[in-house]
């Protein structure tokens, strides 16, 4: 059994009142993430069994890791929303901060010139570089485990980074840089710590560390990191 299916049993069994988020239920919409046993995870991905039986991921303290309830683990399932979002009720959060971090670094690509009559031509290595990149869901787990979100609401916070990074190495964006002076900021690229929880927890793999040390590092590298960061 999921989460997902045990917090459906819930509301079956025990309180119809009970609220919370989903649609896919295959790991594909984000909107089921929430915070598992002090974990952000899918739960529609996360069997109870599983979550009983393992070992508690370590992860660098954040919000919601620091907050004092306790549970039985091995026994119980202890399931709470998103933190560093506000609650809505329940279990399901405001996200519009998230999304509105998300629209500002424009996720649609910028062709640097007039489109090709077919299709763009790709070199399958430029391809792996950007693919990680492009499987996030939108769950929200990264910015809900980050601890400079926790404290900074002004941070772009993980996901809108690694997806304006994307872009930032798009060969069939410009390539003049201009992405990544975007995110040249001390709300952007630089606010990160590194604590890397978001690289963690991320149902679909996505590395924000890694796309926001090598923005940085390229940004150091011709001179154009902002003065003031
Ligand atoms: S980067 Fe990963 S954890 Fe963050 S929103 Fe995307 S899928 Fe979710
Ligand atoms: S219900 Fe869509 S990801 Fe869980």
């Amino acid at each position: 059994m999921t989460v997902l299916a045990a917090l459906f049993s819930v509301q079956d069994r025990f309180d119809d009142s009970l609220s919370f988020r989903y649609s896919c239920r295959g790991a594909v919409c984000g909107s089921c993430a929430m915070l598992i046993n002090k974990v952000p995870r899918l739960a529609c991905r996360t069997q109870v069994k599983a979550v009983l039986e393992a070992e508690q991921m370590e992860l660098r303290p954040f919000a919601g890791s620091a907050e004092g309830v306790t549970w039985e683990q091995g026994e119980e399932v202890l399931v709470e929303p998103l933190p560093n979002l506000p609650k809505l009720k329940d279990l399901v959060v405001d996200m519009s901060r998230f999304f509105e971090y998300f629209q500002k670094v424009e996720p649609v690509l910028k062709p640097g010139e007039e489109p090709p009559e077919h299709e763009y031509a790709m070199q399958p290595q430029a391809v792996t570089e950007l693919e990680p990149y492009t499987n996030c869901i939108l769950c929200a787990s990264c910015l809900a485990a980050c601890p400079v979100s926790g404290r900074n609401q002004a941070f772009l916070g993980p996901a809108a980074l690694a997806k304006l990074y994307r872009f930032a190495i798009d060969l069939r964006e410009s390539g003049d840089g201009s992405r990544l002076l975007q995110a040249n900021t001390a709300q952007g690229w630089w606010a990160c710590e590194f604590h890397t929880n978001c690289r963690a927890v991320c149902p679909r793999g996505v590395p924000p560390n890694i796309a926001i040390g090598k923005a940085r590092a390229e940004l150091q590298k011709s001179g154009r990191k902002a003065p003031e960061v």
